[in-house]
């Protein structure tokens, strides 16, 4: 499969009181088209920079990020981005919210009706198009988010802690979801969590990162099948490949003494 995301030995530093902080130091990936890679590691680690790059929001110091084989160079319709804020519009109700990302498109209005329309389907919001972000559950409104970010069709979602926010039930239920949905119109999928159970079920390949400096500890493959049920989730599989993911994240430094 060829490669849709790559970043080639990727620095990041910020200007800080006295000198420079390292934030990533020579992290290099390739992201398939069309899988779905989770990021896990310690806050501060450099997740949040590194999706920020593949979504040209964030520059690197140094090395090469390339979608496509092209350098990012700024924000890009194909790069759907989520981040774990709803970032609705209170006073739009789900369907003009959904309709607002296509409004930047040259698609005609019958067009962007139909493509919102189905995006908020696949979502599982039919029955609340005309409600007001007020109105919705938190799950519901990311649901929203989700189906903004699809409606534009982007061929990558680069989703930055999407669940983080939400309480257990929603969170697994909106899992199961993106993975139906991702299993019908499949895209290349860069999805950030600090939930080691949530980057287990959803992923072929947990990315594990370190702190100080920000880079790639581990890559857990993840020899689950897709579709991806509770009974994977319950099985003794899962649970020693969690396990795995889990001991990267939170005993660094017994790994890397
Ligand atoms: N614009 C910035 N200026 C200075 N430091 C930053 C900036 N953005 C991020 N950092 C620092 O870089 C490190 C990585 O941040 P971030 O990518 O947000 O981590 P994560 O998402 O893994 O929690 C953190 O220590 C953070 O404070
Ligand atoms: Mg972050």
């Amino acid at each position: 499969m060829s490669t849709k995301i790559s970043f080639r030995d990727v620095h990041k530093s910020f200007p800080v009181k006295g000198g420079m902080f390292t934030a990533l130091q020579g992290v290099s990936l390739d992201i398939a088209d069309e899988e779905f890679v989770t990021v896990v590691g310690p806050s501060g680690c450099g997740k949040s920079t590194l999706l920020g790059m593949a979504a040209g929001l964030v520059e690197p110091t140094a090395g090469d990020v390339l979608v496509d084989g092209s350098p990012v160079t700024g924000p890009g319709p194909e790069r759907g981005v989520i981040f774990q804020q709803y970032a609705l519009f209170p006073w739009l109700t789900v369907r003009r919210n959904v309709e607002f990302g296509l409004k930047l498109t040259s698609l005609s209005a019958a067009e962007c009706r139909h493509r919102a329309e189905r995006a908020i389907d696949l979502v599982g919001l039919a029955d609340f198009a005309d409600a007001l972000p007020k109105t919705l559950s938190g799950g519901m409104k990311q649901r929203c988010a989700i189906a903004r970010a699809y409606a534009v069709d982007p061929q990558v979602l680069l989703m930055d802690e999407p669940f983080g926010a939400l309480d257990a039930l929603t969170r697994v239920q909106l899992q199961e979801q993106l993975l139906r949905t991702w299993s019908q119109e499949r895209r290349t999928v860069m999805f950030i969590t600090h939930d080691v159970d949530e980057a287990v079920f959803l992923a072929r390949r947990v990315v594990v990162m370190a702190a100080r400096p920000g880079r790639i500890h581990t890559i857990v493959d993840v020899g689950l099948p897709y579709p991806r049920t509770e009974e994977i989730r319950l099985s003794p599989e899962f649970g020693r490949i969690r396990n795995d993911v889990w001991h990267a994240v939170y005993h660094q430094d017994a790994l890397t003494a």
